[in-house]
Parts: C-alpha cells; sequence; structure tokens
C-alpha cells in the first residue's frame, strides 16, 4: 500500500483555503482512495458583497493576510507537522493573477524550506478529479464525462486519464454561475447570485415569463448565456414596477432556462461520450458551484437515467472552491511520477487543453 499525504492551498478566486489529504493506494489496477485530513475555507463574500461581484486587488490582499494561518490551521487539524507532508500542491492558474500569486509563492516557500516535492495545480483539473477523492475507488475509474459549471467556467470535458482532458463543448461568453450572479444583481438580490436565485425561485412559477434557449438544436456541447441575461433584463424592465411575485416568477424562469441549456448540452456531450468509449461505465459527473443547484441536480439525474449514464456529484463543500481538491490533485499527480520545478509562474489563463499528462 501507497500512502500520499500533501498540503494544498486554493487562492484563486475569492477563497482562501488550505486542506491536507492522504491517497492511499494498493493494487495498480484500482484507482486510489482519499481521506480529508483537514479542509480549511475561508470566504471573502463578505468583503466583496457590496461590489456585487469580485474585486482583485481586494481578493489578492485578503489571501496574503489570512494564508498563513490557515495553513497552519490545516496542519495542525490534520495531526500532522511540514515533515509527514509528502509534498506540496498549490493552485498555478487559471484565476484572478494577484491571487494565484500568493499561493503559489507559499506553497513554493514551504516546498523549499521542508525539501518537499511541488505541484503546480490547474484549478480546473483539480474540479474535474475531485469525484476520485470523494466516491469509493472503483467507482471514478477514468474515463467519465464531466459538466463544470462554476463562476469562472461552464465546461464539458472527455476526462480520459490524468492529464488527459479532451473539451467537448465550452461556453462562448458567460459561465453558468456568472449568469446567475449577474440575473440576481439586475433582479436586486444578493451575491452570489445563484444561492439567492434557487431560494427567490421557490415561490415563482418558472413557466411564467418566456426567456430564450440559447443554441438549442445547434447540436453542439457549447453554451452561450448573454443572451439570456439581456432577454431577463428586457423582461423586467417592461414589468416594472415588479412586484415580489413577479420577481420569484423572473427568478424560477431564469433558472428553468439555465437548467434546460444544461440538461440539452449534457444531452449532447452523453451521445458523443458513449461512441468514443463503447466500452466503458457510461458516468455523468457535475462539479462547481453550480452543481450545488437542487433543481438543476435533479434534472441533470433524470436527464442522465434517460440516457443510460449514472450521476455523480461531489457534495456541495467540494463543489465550491476549495484546497482538498488542489492536494487531491497534487497527490494524483506525485502517484504518476510529476512534480514542478520552484519556478513555475502563475498563469492567469490556462485551458485544460494545455494541461500536461505526466510522463508524456
Ligand atoms: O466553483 P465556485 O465556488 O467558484 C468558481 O470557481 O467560480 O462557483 C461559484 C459560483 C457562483 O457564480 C455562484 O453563484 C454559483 O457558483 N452557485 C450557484 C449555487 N451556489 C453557488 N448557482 C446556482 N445555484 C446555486 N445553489
Ligand atoms: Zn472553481
Amino acid at each position: 500500500m501507497t500512502q500520499l499525504t500533501v498540503l494544498g492551498i486554493e487562492t484563486s478566486c475569492d477563497e482562501t483555503a488550505a486542506a491536507v489529504v492522504r491517497l492511499s493506494v494498493g493494487e495498480q489496477s484500482v484507482p486510489p482512495t482519499g481521506e480529508i485530513l483537514s479542509n480549511i475555507v475561508f470566504s471573502q463574500i463578505e468583503e466583496h458583497k457590496r461590489f456585487g461581484g469580485v474585486v482583485p486587488e481586494i481578493a489578492a490582499r485578503s489571501h496574503v493576510t489570512r494564508l498563513d494561518g490557515l495553513i497552519e490551521e490545516a496542519v495542525r487539524e490534520a495531526g500532522i507537522d511540514l515533515e509527514g507532508l509528502d509534498g506540496i500542491a498549490a493552485t498555478a492558474g487559471p484565476g484572478l493573477i494577484g491571487g494565484v500569486m500568493v499561493g503559489l509563492v507559499t506553497g513554493k516557500a514551504l516546498a523549499l524550506a521542508g525539501q518537499k516535492p511541488f505541484v503546480a495545480v490547474n484549478h480546473l483539473e483539480a474540479h474535474l478529479l475531485t469525484i476520485r477523492l470523494t466516491s469509493p475507488a472503483p467507482d471514478m475509474a477514468f474515463p467519465y464525462l464531466l459538466l463544470l459549471v462554476s463562476g469562472g467556467h461552464c465546461q464539458l470535458v472527455n476526462v480520459r486519464g490524468l492529464g488527459d482532458y479532451e473539451v467537448y463543448g465550452t461556453t462562448l461568453d458567460d459561465a453558468a454561475g456568472e449568469a446567475f450572479d449577474k440575473a440576481a444583481k439586475l433582479l436586486g438580490l444578493g451575491y452570489p447570485g445563484g444561492p439567492e436565485i434557487e431560494i427567490c425561485a421557490r415561490t415563482g412559477d418558472p413557466s411564467a415569463i418566456d426567456l430564450p434557449r440559447p443554441l438549442q438544436h445547434d447540436g453542439s456541447c457549447n453554451f452561450s448565456f448573454s443572451g439570456l441575461k439581456t432577454a431577463l433584463r428586457t423582461c423586467a424592465r417592461a414589468m416594472e414596477p415588479v412586484s415580489q411575485n413577479e420577481i420569484a416568477d423572473l427568478a424560477a424562469s431564469f433558472q428553468a432556462a439555465i437548467t434546460d441549456c444544461l440538461a440539452e448540452r449534457c444531452t449532447n456531450a452523453m451521445a458523443r461520450f458513449a461512441a468514443d468509449h463503447p466500452q466503458a461505465d457510461k458516468k455523468l459527473v457535475v462539479a462547481g458551484g453550480v452543481a450545488a443547484n437542487c433543481v438543476i441536480r435533479a434534472r441533470l439525474s433524470d436527464t442522465a437515467r434517460n440516457q443510460g449514464f449514472s450521476l455523480a456529484c461531489a457534495p456541495a463543500a467540494l463543489c465550491t472552491d476549495n484546497a482538498a481538491m488542489i492536494a487531491w490533485t497534487g497527490a494524483e499527480r506525485l502517484l504518476a511520477g510529476q512534480h514542478d520545478g520552484l519556478d513555475t509562474a502563475p498563469q492567469a489563463r490556462w485551458p485544460l487543453e494545455d494541461v500536461t499528462v505526466p510522463g508524456a
């Protein structure tokens, strides 16, 4: 049995996070299993709320203030010290560059001080692999189809193996979470918008307002949400003054439109995945903050079942940004024999297509 205990650091957006994860693996043919020894997340939401979105400079400064303490707490809670770690992993991108620099430099410094291998982690890859940390090992062997729906990203990915990702489709404009955030702002709801819209929509009628389903029937796996947001604005303006009930109807109709779009795109992607992997188990995984939405989860569950796919979602706390996913990705890469130099540069943009397969 091989075990790897890794510290993960996440600072790419508005969560400052540190976690310690232990990977265990027996036979080569069985995927590794994970155990979260600590997982500390500090959400900066309160600091950004009054601006209605993340302010990069405030985020970076807040990471500087809190990260050291969070790392200490994560290591202490895990019941180990720096010496007991097998490696250190930090997000190196994509993300807000000031924040990424804070976590990356801290991770490198710890690796240098402790003489530990360092892994520079792609934040998107970490979302893709989280399900392997949280599921029983045999269930999440590669390949699987993944829908990543977060505030910054909206992609359908064929996860063929570690570092081997084929992007089936991506957003042409806004990410799904971003669309929720902008719609909530427009309706006078709070930030972040996704949970606010979900709550408000509970008392609304999802068929009350006729909103478009962009790209419907084009057969692709791409997404587009900016037209939907514009349509919502136009409808809301036409209804002014808007009552509380009408706001609930607008929120419910908007959520229904996004849900329809996600379900239809996933159907296209499932057909493509089944054709690409005729022998493989058919698994759809949903990751990212928007996966916390119960209406979307329930709908995707039905859609998957209709296509003969199983649906898996990580627990909500691991769908949103966290450092356990960074530590896990670091551990998977260390297991595959990879680590990175201390000269690794932060990257504001780092598409999944540019992520490397270890040893290739
Ligand atoms: O994955 P995440 O924590 O951060 C990014 O990497 O972007 O995702 C945050 C996004 C926000 O846009 C937020 O509005 C959205 O996820 N979100 C939701 C829900 N909870 C969070 N969207 C819809 N419904 C929710 N319940
Ligand atoms: Zn994220």
